[in-house]
């Protein structure tokens, strides 16, 4: 597994991180706990440091599951742990007619800080994101106060580092609040099918240096080719409101479209998913969802593997997708 700094923060993290949202259990179901523990095991045992979490998973259960199963790798420094904040509204993306104050008010950022905190058995977070952003907030009255409470928790020494969750397919949407030193991460969805990263945050990421840490890699599973017409999500899965109506057909389509483009270097379609992300020297790490050992196995592989070469890269152009199934 090869490491890459997180942008100006000083730790090297591995360059295919553990997506933790899955582990929360209440949007995605049909893997039970044990499963998900295993896969934490092996992504140790692969040699993955870097764990993404949320309070917001699963109310607080993918914090609990990863401060206990890793409890030793975190105090022996051999795992960094990001987690986030939800907005207070519990309304994802953050909308620019919403309020700073009905969003992240001081306080509130204090009190989900020391949540978080309780649930992993951490004293200091590596990492606390804002899980949502828009930049209109900065002028927002009530954004003095809350940014004042964010720098307390760094210099009590709650948060050693700051870094912002931006919104769905926007990355426009927090270009000005992550020129601010102190935010030192962006997460953001990368992938074969949107790469709007490119236009702009990659350019900031590069001047700044900022730590660039790729969600959703594999377009919530369509990018795996696993999603069919006829695929059946467990009752109560998000996935089935995500795959509504003819998507997966859609995606189904488009997935056989891009196997097409495999050969003897790009075996898979989530090796293909995962090189491409790695093949942007900006990206620090790709945190795929996983809860199966067999899957952080097989995903631990592309690191191996490395960049895409220039002329896989070119065939991937044609099949930017510009969407949105989360509105
Ligand atoms: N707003 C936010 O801040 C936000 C939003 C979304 C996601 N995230 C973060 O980003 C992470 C990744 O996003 P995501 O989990 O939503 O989507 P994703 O990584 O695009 O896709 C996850 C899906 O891919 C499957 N998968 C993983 N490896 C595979 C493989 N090798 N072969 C076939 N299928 C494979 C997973 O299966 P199994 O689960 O069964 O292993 C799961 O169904 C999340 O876990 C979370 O940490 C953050």
């Amino acid at each position: 597994m090869k490491s890459r700094p997180l942008g100006s923060t000083g730790y090297r993290i591995s360059e295919i991180g553990f997506g933790g949202w899955g582990l929360g259990g209440e949007m995605w179901r049909g893997v039970d706990d044990a499963e998900g523990r295993k896969a934490l095991r092996e992504a140790v045992e692969q040699g993955i440091t870097f764990f993404d979490t949320a309070l917001a998973y699963g109310a607080g259960h993918s914090e609990r599951v990863i401060g206990e199963t890793l409890k030793d790798d975190i105090r022996a420094n051999r795992a960094v742990v990001a987690t986030k904040i939800p907005p207070q509204n519990r309304e994802w993306p953050g909308k620019a007619s919403y309020k700073l104050g009905d969003v992240f008010p001081a306080k509130y950022i204090a009190t989900s800080t020391e949540q978080s905190l309780k649930n992993l058995s951490m004293e200091a977070l590596h990492v606390q994101q804002l899980h949502v952003w828009n930049d209109v907030w900065l002028s927002d009255p009530d954004w003095d106060a809350s940014y004042k409470q964010i720098v307390r928790l760094k210099e009590e020494g709650k948060v050693l580092h700051w870094g912002i969750s931006i919104n769905d397919h926007a990355p426009e949407t927090a270009l000005r609040i992550l020129a601010d030193p102190l935010f030192e991460t962006a997460q953001v969805i990368y992938n074969v099918y949107d790469r709007s990263p490119e236009k702009a945050l990659f350019a900031l990421a590069r001047q700044k240096p900022l730590g660039i840490i790729v969600r959703v890699p594999f377009d919530e599973g369509a990018l795996t080719g696993q999603i069919k017409a006829n695929t059946v999500f467990p009752a109560g899965d998000w996935r089935g409101e995500y795959f509504a109506g003819d998507r997966k057909a859609e995606a189904e389509r488009r997935g056989q479209a891009l196997a097409k483009v495999l050969d003897d270097q790009v075996e898979t379609l989530p090796e293909l998913a995962l090189r491409f992300c790695l093949s942007a020297p900006e990206v620090s790490t790709v945190i795929p969802g996983m809860r199966r050992p067999a899957h952080v196995r097989q995903n631990a592989l592309a690191s191996t593997k490395g960049a895409l070469p220039a002329g896989m890269l070119a065939k991937l152009k044609p099949h930017a997708w510009d969407k949105n199934w989360y509105s």
